[in-house]
């Protein structure tokens, strides 16, 4: 076995660090003038230039007067799929819904259909793309779903590339299982299919531990609250914390369900009511926030994220990253769009792409700096933090440091 030590790492020239601590104004925790040193994987120091002493050993990342923010947390990706389905971005432009092109055999099976027939291998050279580009934005923490595969294998298939991306690194990759997003072909109903989530699928994930999370699509045409609760009653059983799709195209009490079973987090949720709202914040369920998903789709209704807010939930804010209503790796825009369409703070939309992005996942080790948490770091081309939910669709990331570790620089072209 050979030993390596590696040198610390220190950024120097931080006009301001936005520690995301939430301290002082807004909770940003922002010190001026700042440095930040890791070793490994940690940060070891941090603060005012002056009370940090840089290592003589120390590997320097200048920042040059910019800001630095937490890595980015991605907290809600598809990002695991193959297929074309622009074809239904136009149809749903001449007046389809997306619930019709479901129904026509479109949507969620379209993308099902390229997934049973491609290998691990050919699934991962398609999503690595996909985790460049959020890196190329900050992103060093991504969850990724499993759910195009809708059979036993072709599900543990999915997690299996997930699992190869995540050895693969430099961003880390959270895996959930999602095999109940759709009624397979095969499945006689939504319930059979369940049945068979419950009895094979779930255990074989749990045996290989392949997932930490387990989600389902509560909707019609998807899963019920009954199927919901027996499956995230068995998920939870076995180790794996749910989270739920709730509310997205319809009121179906799939955010009761998430206060019920104690789900880490509830996501889309344009349909929820003031009573739901309390639910979720009663029972510490983060709300995930997915505003490119809400834009994307024609005709859906801003997600009520101010109630959210003032009921006291904890609020994320996620891609959704998929190829049915939300083809975008952007997670800054998400954030602005949380903004605009959702009614959250510009200080709680950076929030919730770090701290609480990471609160979405159960990651306490990540989202904020400080001594002690995970050595991600985003060394922006902008002098504000609020950069990043202020100036959309330009990849803002001049340095990322994952891991402690300088992973990405931005190159001009
Ligand atoms: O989060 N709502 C269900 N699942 C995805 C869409 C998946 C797809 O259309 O491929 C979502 O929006
Ligand atoms: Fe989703």
């Amino acid at each position: 076995m050979t030993l390596t030590t590696t040198r610390p790492l220190a950024i120097h020239g931080i006009g301001v660090l936005a520690t995301m601590d939430g301290t002082g104004p807004h909770g940003l925790g922002l010190v001026h003038d700042a440095v930040v040193v890791c070793r490994g994987a940690a940060i070891v120091d941090c603060g005012a230039r002056g009370a940090v002493a840089i290592p003589s050993d120390a590997e320097r990342v200048d920042a040059g007067g910019a800001a630095v923010v937490p890595g980015l947390v991605d907290c809600h990706t598809h990002a695991v799929f193959m297929g074309d389905r622009s074809d239904e971005f136009a149809r749903r432009a001449r007046g389809e819904t997306y619930a019709q092109i479901a129904a026509a055999g479109g949507g969620i099976r379209a993308t099902m259909r390229a997934v049973r027939a491609a290998t691990v291998d050919a699934l991962v050279a398609a999503a690595r793309p996909r985790l460049r580009r959020m890196l190329a934005r900050g992103v060093t923490t991504v969850e990724m779903k499993s759910g195009y595969g809708l059979t036993v294998e072709d599900e543990l298939k999915l997690l299996r590339a997930a699992r190869a991306l995540r050895d693969e690194g430099p961003v880390h990759v959270e895996a959930t299982l999602l095999a109940a997003h759709a009624v397979p072909p095969e499945a006689a109903s939504a319930s059979a299919w369940t049945t068979t989530i419950v009895d094979e699928l779930l255990p074989a994930v749990a045996r290989e531990g392949l997932a930490s999370a387990c989600d389902v699509f509560v909707e019609q045409g998807a899963f019920s609250v009954d199927d919901g609760r027996r499956l995230l009653t068995r998920a939870a059983a076995l180790g794996l914390r749910p989270r739920v799709h709730a509310e997205q195209l319809s009121w179906q009490g799939g955010a009761r369900l998430a206060a019920e079973v104690g789900a880490l987090a509830a996501s889309h949720l344009e349909h929820i009511t003031a009573d739901d709202a309390r639910r979720l914040a009663d029972a510490g369920v983060v709300a995930e926030v997915l505003s490119l998903a809400q834009v994307f789709l024609r005709g859906q209704r801003a997600i009520p994220g101010r109630l959210l807010k003032d009921a006291g939930c904890v609020v994320a804010v996620g891609t959704d990253l998929n190829p049915g209503t939300a083809m975008s790796c952007d997670l800054p825009l998400a954030a602005g769009l949380a903004v605009t369409q959702s009614g959250l703070y510009a200080e709680e939309a950076l929030a919730g792409i770090t701290r609480d992005g990471a609160r979405a996942l159960g990651l306490s080790d990540r989202g904020v700096v400080a001594v002690g948490r995970r050595a991600d770091l985003v060394v922006l081309r902008a002098t504000s933090p609020l950069a990043l939910v202020y100036e959309w669709a330009e990849p803002l990331a001049a340095v990322v440091v994952a891991g402690g570790r300088v992973v990405h620089r931005w190159a001009a072209g």
